[in-house]
């Protein structure tokens, strides 16, 4: 594992992701996150979870596996929950492209801020599915790219090398809206929106999808 997962891990912990516990009366958090994670249900697998800053935010009684493919993101996973008290919970290093689970084996499948960064949408999003029990639902709240010809659109294409580079390979210019679309998913909801965040990163989607 490369010198630079650890320094990412520590630079989101400590700049980006108010070391896994945000204010809940942050608006994004209040009116986006939040409603987002409360319709997790039952067994819930959290893809890319990070250094924990959803696990505030879940519903009570949801049996949590929390996966990275980082593990010193894990170990401020495993510091959040244990502060938060959360009981019951699995932590697992893998990667989304290739869940090590088996087919049907989850209520929810959670992804916040992750599909800009898997190596391959298709394969993560084939995995998501195959993990879902049929009618079990995947909840998703990504940042994307801006509609074409806009200038942030032409922005986000001219940097995003060098954001890859330094953001553990999060890219600016998905369109993780299509790449969901394509995915096979029933009844896909996608509520585009406007974060309050710099414009590079402020187009972002919201929705569920049913496997
Ligand atoms: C920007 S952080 C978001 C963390 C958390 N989901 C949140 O919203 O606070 C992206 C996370 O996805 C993880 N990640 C990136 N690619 C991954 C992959 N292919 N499989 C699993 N996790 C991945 C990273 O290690 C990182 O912890």
């Amino acid at each position: 594992m490369s010198p630079g997962k650890r320094l990412f891990a520590w630079m989101y912990h400590t700049f980006l992701s108010d070391t896994g516990r945000p204010n809940p009366e942050d608006a994004f958090t209040r009116e986006v996150r939040a409603p987002l994670l409360a319709q997790a249900r039952g067994k819930v697998l959290e893809i890319g979870a990070g250094d924990g800053g959803n696990l505030s935010l879940y519903p009570n009684g949801v049996h949590l596996t929390l996966l990275d493919i980082n593990p010193y993101m894990l170990r401020y996973l495993r510091e959040t929950a244990e502060q938060m008290g959360i009981e019951g919970y699995r932590l697992i290093q893998a990667r989304a492209e290739r869940l090590p689970f088996s087919d049907g084996a989850f209520d929810t499948v959670v992804s916040t801020h992750v599909l800009c960064s898997v190596e391959s949408q298709p394969g993560a999003l084939a995995e998501i599915r195959r993990v879902l029990r049929p009618g079990g639902r995947f909840l998703f709240l990504e940042h994307v790219a801006a509609p074409p010809a806009t200038f942030t659109y032409r922005v986000q294409h001219l940097i995003n090398p060098a954001w890859r580079a330094v953001g553990d390979g999060c890219h600016l210019t998905r369109n993780t809206g299509d790449a969901i679309r394509a995915a096979g998913f029933h009844e896909v909801e996608i509520i585009p929106l406007s974060v309050e965040a710099p414009a590079i990163v402020s187009p972002h989607i919201l929705g569920s999808a049913i496997a």
